[in-house]
C-alpha cells in the first residue's frame, strides 16, 4: 500500500489553517494568534498530595480483553506469542491504517457491502459491515478529530518546559510522532527514537510523510515556525530498551502508550527506564490511553487492528499513582483528547 502524501509545502503563511488530506489532518492553528483555547491540555489538578492516594481509593485499571483474530489464529497454530512478536504484529497492522486513503476506501467498502447485501451473502455482509464500521470510526477518530496524533493536545502538554536545545529520548517510539512535535517546539537539540521492531524504523518512521507540518518555534526569533521531519536531527536506534548503552544524558525521556502495556509486576521496570537515562533535572513525559466509554468501544471495534498485546485503560489518578510509586514527583497531570498526560521528575 502506498503512503498518502500531499504535495503542498506549508509555511508560516499557512498559520491559522486546518485541512484534511485523505489520510490525516493538517493543523496549523497557532494558539498564540487565537482567542480560542485550541491547544488543549486539561489540567486535572485532581491530586495535590500523591502520597495520600491509595489503590483502594482509585481501584485498578480496566484491562482490554478482546484480542485480534490474527493473534488468536497464530497462537492456535504455534503456541503463545512472545511480547516482541505481538508488537511486530501490532505495528504492521496499525501502520496500514495511517497510509489509507480513507474516503476512497470508505466508498469502496460501502459499495461492497451493498453488493453482498443484494446477493444475500450473509457472512460476507458481516465482514463488509465490520470493515465499514472500522473505516468510519478511523475516519472520525484519526482523520477528522485528530485524536491519535492530537498535535494541539500534545503541544499543550509539552508547553513551558525549561529546556534549551534538549536531547530527547523516545522509548517505544513507533513512528516517532511526539518526539518530532517536541523537537519542533524546542529545536536545536537531538532526538533519539528507540524501538526494537525494525519495521518501526523502516516503515512507520521511514514512511511518515516528509510533508507533514509540525508547528513549533523558530530559535532565531522565538516566533512560531513550521518544521518537517527531514529538517530534524533524528537518530533511530533499533534495540531493546533494556540494552541501551546510554547514561544519564537526556533532557527529556518520553513514552506514549507504553506504560499501560505492562502488567503491575512489570510497571516498576518500565518506569525505571524513564529515570535511567535522564540528566539531573530532566523531564519524564508519559501518556496512556484514557479509560472512557468511547475508548472501550474503540478498542472493541478495532480489536483486529490493535489488540495484539496486553493493554490497560486507566484514569489520570491511576496513572499518577503508578508514576508516583515509581519514584517520580508529578509536575502536571491531566488529559488531552484520548490520552492522560503526565510531566514528572525523578524524586
Ligand atoms: C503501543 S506502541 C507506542 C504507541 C505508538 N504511539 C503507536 O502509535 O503505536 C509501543 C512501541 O514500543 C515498542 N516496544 C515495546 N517494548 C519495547 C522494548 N522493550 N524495547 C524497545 N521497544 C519496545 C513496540 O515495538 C511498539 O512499537
Amino acid at each position: 500500500m502506498s503512503v498518502v502524501q500531499h504535495a503542498k509545502a506549508y509555511t508560516e503563511h499557512d498559520f491559522g489553517k486546518t485541512e484534511l488530506t485523505p489520510a490525516y489532518r493538517i493543523d496549523l492553528r497557532d494558539p498564540t494568534l487565537s482567542n480560542e483555547n485550541i491547544d488543549k491540555f486539561i489540567n486535572a489538578n485532581l491530586v495535590s498530595d500523591w502520597s495520600q492516594l491509595t489503590w483502594k481509593q482509585v481501584k485498578k485499571p480496566y484491562i482490554v480483553k478482546t484480542e485480534a483474530a490474527s493473534k488468536q489464529q497464530w497462537e492456535s497454530e504455534h503456541g503463545t506469542m512472545s511480547v516482541k512478536q505481538s508488537w511486530e504484529f501490532f505495528n504492521r497492522s496499525f501502520h496500514e491504517w495511517f497510509v489509507k486513503d480513507v474516503p476512497t476506501e470508505l466508498v469502496q467498502s460501502k459499495q461492497q457491502l451493498w453488493r453482498y447485501l443484494s446477493r444475500f451473502e450473509i457472512s460476507e455482509v458481516k465482514k463488509a459491515l465490520g470493515e465499514t464500521l472500522r473505516l468510519s470510526l478511523w475516519n472520525y477518530a484519526h482523520r477528522i478529530e485528530d485524536g491519535v496524533w492530537d498535535p494541539r493536545g500534545k503541544r499543550a502538554l509539552f508547553d513551558g518546559l525549561d529546556v534549551h536545545k534538549p536531547r530527547i529520548l523516545f522509548l517505544g517510539a513507533a513512528e516517532g510522532y511526539e518526539a518530532m512535535q517536541l523537537h519542533a517546539m524546542y529545536p536545536g537539540g537531538e532526538v533519539v527514537l528507540v524501538d526494537y521492531d525494525e519495521f518501526c524504523k523502516t516503515d512507520r518512521f521511514g514512511h511518515f510523510p516528509d510533508s507533514y507540518p509540525f508547528l513549533g518555534s523558530n530559535p532565531a526569533t522565538g516566533q512560531a515556525k513550521v518544521w518537517y521531519k527531514n529538517q530534524m536531527n533524528i537518530h533511530y536506534v533499533v534495540d531493546d530498551i533494556r540494552n541501551l548503552p546510554f547514561g544519564k544524558e537526556f533532557d527529556i525521556v518520553l513514552s506514549v502508550g507504553l506504560l499501560e502495556h505492562f502488567p503491575d509486576e512489570h510497571k516498576h521496570e518500565a518506569l525505571n527506564w524513564h529515570r535511567k537515562f535522564l540528566k539531573p533535572g530532566g523531564y519524564a513525559i508519559m501518556t496512556t490511553p484514557r479509560h472512557q466509554l468511547k475508548s472501550v468501544l474503540f478498542y472493541k471495534i478495532m480489536a483486529d487492528v490493535m489488540n495484539h498485546t496486553y493493554r490497560e485503560l486507566m484514569d489520570i489518578r491511576q496513572m499518577g499513582l503508578y508514576v508516583y510509586e515509581g519514584g517520580f514527583d508529578i509536575l502536571r497531570h491531566g488529559f488531552i483528547k484520548v490520552h492522560n498526560g503526565i510531566v514528572a521528575k525523578p524524586r
